[in-house]
């Protein structure tokens, strides 16, 4: 029998105040679902409305890359201080602990390698394994004006309507080719491209020429990609000059990883990112923090 003696009656009703209904704090995402939105909400930080990914899905198209041969001694270290890890489900189970409370952001395309062809991609990941691991998000490179640009596409349409059934985002990672021009109008072009058909945000290369019409004409989150190794204080003004530009956050890997002090760079690349630091001011945090020893 229900036990219903000694229940107050409800009277707490606040009929003068009307329920709040909050908006979602990312560009673009209002329109999405509760599980979308709660997912995005843990790799972009709600307060800062931005993130800082750490990549290290490098070794799915070339193998062990250098600062990723060990990524139990070299990267697990980092962890702690990116908002979001960017990683293949090999390098996910065989080493990052199930304790992390990192969001994950899992590589789901692949099957080339650096010796053919790269933009010739499929889904090499089913959606019952993101869901099993717990994703945040999953990623998916498109190859615009690559040889096999349709189908890339096409993977990244398939995992937007699949992940879309289940609450899980996806991030159009936009893949340059050998030859393609790096500038303003290719990435204005491959952006909006991988937006209009659904992506939920994005990642793309930072160039020095209106990078701001880039995140402009995009309706989703950018985050910057890191590319090649290059020094400490040109990349902080790589980040810096891509947030103060319109992007919603990073994902670097090489220059993090590869750095002389990884977790005084990590460090520093926060300062840009969450608290608005100038170049400057982060790239002397960098060299503090390395002179006491934050190398791991
Ligand atoms: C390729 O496009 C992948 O996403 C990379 O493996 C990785 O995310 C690149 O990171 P970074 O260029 O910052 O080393």
């Amino acid at each position: 029998m229900a036990d219903t003696d000694g229940i107050k009656e409800a009277k707490m009703f606040y009929t003068d105040i009307p329920q709040k209904t909050e908006g979602f704090f990312l560009k673009g995402s209002n329109s999405l679902d509760w599980g979308m939105k709660n997912r995005l909400a843990r790799i972009f930080n709600p307060v800062s409305g931005r993130t800082v990914m750490l990549a290290i899905d490098h070794g799915y198209f070339q193998g062990p890359t250098t600062g990723l041969e060990r990524v139990d001694i070299n990267i697990l270290p980092l962890v702690p201080y990116a908002d979001t890890l960017m990683l293949t489900r090999g390098i996910l189970r065989s080493v990052i602990p199930p304790s992390t409370s990192q969001s994950i952001v899992l590589r789901v395309s692949g099957g080339t390698s650096i010796l053919k062809e790269l933009s010739n991609e499929d889904i090499a990941v089913n959606i019952e394994e993101s869901i099993r691991l717990n994703v945040c998000a999953m990623a998916v490179q498109v190859f615009i004006g690559g040889e096999h640009e349709k189908e890339s596409i096409i993977n990244m349409t398939r995992m937007v309507d699949i992940g879309t059934r289940y609450g899980i985002p996806t991030l159009a990672v936009t893949a340059v080719g050998k030859d393609m021009a790096r500038d303003a109008q290719y990435f204005r072009l491959a952006c909006r491209i991988c937006a209009e058909l659904g992506a939920h945000y994005i990642k793309t290369y930072y160039v020095d020429d209106d990078f701001e019409t880039v995140t402009a004409s995009c309706p989703v989150p950018i985050v910057m990609a890191g590319g090649k190794k290059i020094p400490e204080l040109d990349a902080l003004t790589m980040a810096y000059n891509a947030i103060q530009r319109g992007a919603a956050g990073v994902d670097m890997g090489r220059n993090i990883f590869q750095s002389e002090a990884p977790v005084a760079m990590i460090k520093a690349v926060r300062a840009v990112v969450h608290d608005n630091e100038t170049p400057k001011k982060a790239f002397e945090l960098y060299d503090t923090l390395k002179a006491e020893g934050n190398r791991y």
